[in-house]
C-alpha cells in the first residue's frame, strides 16, 4: 500500500508516522506538512526529525502555512512550543524536498497508476483542498482518503461541537467532504475510545525499541499538559491503524456537512464513511507491536 501522510506534527501525529514508517505493508511515498498544531516551519522540521528517529529517508514537502478562510490557531498548550512536547528527537538528516506539498502530491499521483495511492490526513485538510482546486485530475487518482477529524455525536475539543483539525480550516474540510472522494473520517467519537494510560507507557518503554520509547516519551508529555487525567486519547494513530486493521473498527455511513462558522459537523448532503467505534485493546496491542518493528 503506497501512502502519502499529510500532517501537522504534533505529538499524536508523530506516533502515527512512526507506526506507518515502520509498517512493512505501508510504503510512505511522501510526508506533506501543514500548519495546525503549530506553525508550518515547526511541523515541517518535526516531520524530518520523526523520519530521522525512524531511520527513514522519506521525502518531506512543506505545504500550506495558513488555513483557507480563517486565521491560524496554534495549540502550543498541548503539543508544546516545539510541537513534540519537548521530547528529544534527532535533527532531520535531510532538508525538506520542496516547499510545494500540493505539487508533490500531484506528481506522485500522476506517476503512479490511478487509485494506487492512499492519503492519510492527520491535520487540517488545507493541502488536500488545495490539491482539489489546483489539480482535480490528480486528486481523482487518489484511491482512498482516511482522515482524523470532527466530532459526530460526541462533544468537540475546541468548541461544543468542533474538533481541532476541522475547526482549524473548516473551508478546506467542506471542500474535501463535497469532493466525492472515497473518504473515511475518524472523529473524536472513535479516537476518544483509543486511550493510553501509565501502564501502556510503561509497556512501550519496556520494549526497548526506539520508536516505542519515543512514543512513551511523547505520551508522557501529553499527560504533562493535562491535569489529573488517567488516560489520554491517541487520535492520529487511528488513521494508519484503520488502514491496516479495518476489522478493529466499526464504520458506518453518515450524511454530513461542515458548518463553516464553527467547524462543527452537521447533518448534510455528503455521504461519507465514519468510524464510530473501535476495539481499543486489540489496537493498543497492534500499535505496541508496530512500534517495536
Ligand atoms: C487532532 O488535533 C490535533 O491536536 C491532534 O494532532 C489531532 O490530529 C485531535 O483533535
Ligand atoms: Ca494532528
Amino acid at each position: 500500500m503506497t501512502i502519502i501522510i499529510d500532517t501537522d506534527p504534533g505529538i499524536d501525529d508523530a506516533i502515527a508516522i512512526l507506526y506507518a514508517l515502520r509498517h512493512p505493508a505501508m510504503d510512505v511515498a511522501a510526508i506533506t506538512t501543514v500548519a495546525g498544531n503549530i506553525g508550518l516551519s515547526v511541523t515541517t522540521r518535526n516531520a524530518g526529525r520523526i523520519c530521522a528517529l525512524a531511520g527513514s529517508d522519506t521525502p518531506v514537502h512543506s505545504g500550506a502555512a495558513a488555513p483557507l478562510g480563517v486565521k491560524a490557531r496554534p495549540e502550543t498548550g498541548i503539543h508544546g512550543n516545539d510541537g513534540l512536547g519537548g521530547v528529544d528527537f534527532p535533527e532531520p538528516t535531510q532538508a525538506p524536498r520542496s516547499t510545494d506539498a500540493v505539487a508533490a502530491m500531484e506528481a506522485l499521483l500522476e506517476a503512479h497508476p490511478p487509485r494506487t495511492i492512499d492519503l492519510h490526513c492527520l491535520g487540517p485538510l488545507t493541502n488536500l483542498a488545495l490539491l482539489l482546486q489546483r489539480a482535480p485530475k490528480a486528486a481523482a487518482r487518489i484511491r482512498r482518503v482516511i482522515a482524523m477529524g470532527g466530532a459526530v455525536d460526541e462533544p468537540g475539543n475546541v468548541g461544543p461541537k468542533s474538533e481541532f483539525n476541522i475547526a482549524h480550516d473548516p473551508h478546506a474540510a467542506a471542500e474535501v467532504l463535497a469532493a466525492g472522494l472515497d473518504f473515511t473520517l475518524i472523529p473524536l467519537d472513535a479516537t476518544r475510545q483509543f486511550r493510553a494510560d501509565k501502564i501502556y507507557i510503561a509497556e512501550l518503554r519496556a520494549s526497548g525499541h526506539t520508536p516505542a520509547i519515543a512514543s512513551a516519551a511523547l505520551i508522557d508529555a501529553y499527560f504533562a499538559a493535562t491535569n489529573g487525567a488517567e488516560s489520554r486519547p491517541l487520535h492520529d494513530p487511528c488513521v494508519p491503524l484503520l488502514a491496516q486493521n479495518p476489522q478493529h473498527f466499526r464504520i458506518v455511513t453518515r450524511d454530513l456537512a461542515v458548518e463553516l462558522n464553527t467547524g462543527a459537523l452537521v447533518p448534510g448532503p455528503h455521504r461519507i464513511k465514519v468510524a464510530m467505534g473501535l476495539d481499543a485493546p486489540a489496537l493498543r496491542a497492534e500499535l505496541l507491536r508496530g512500534l517495536c518493528a
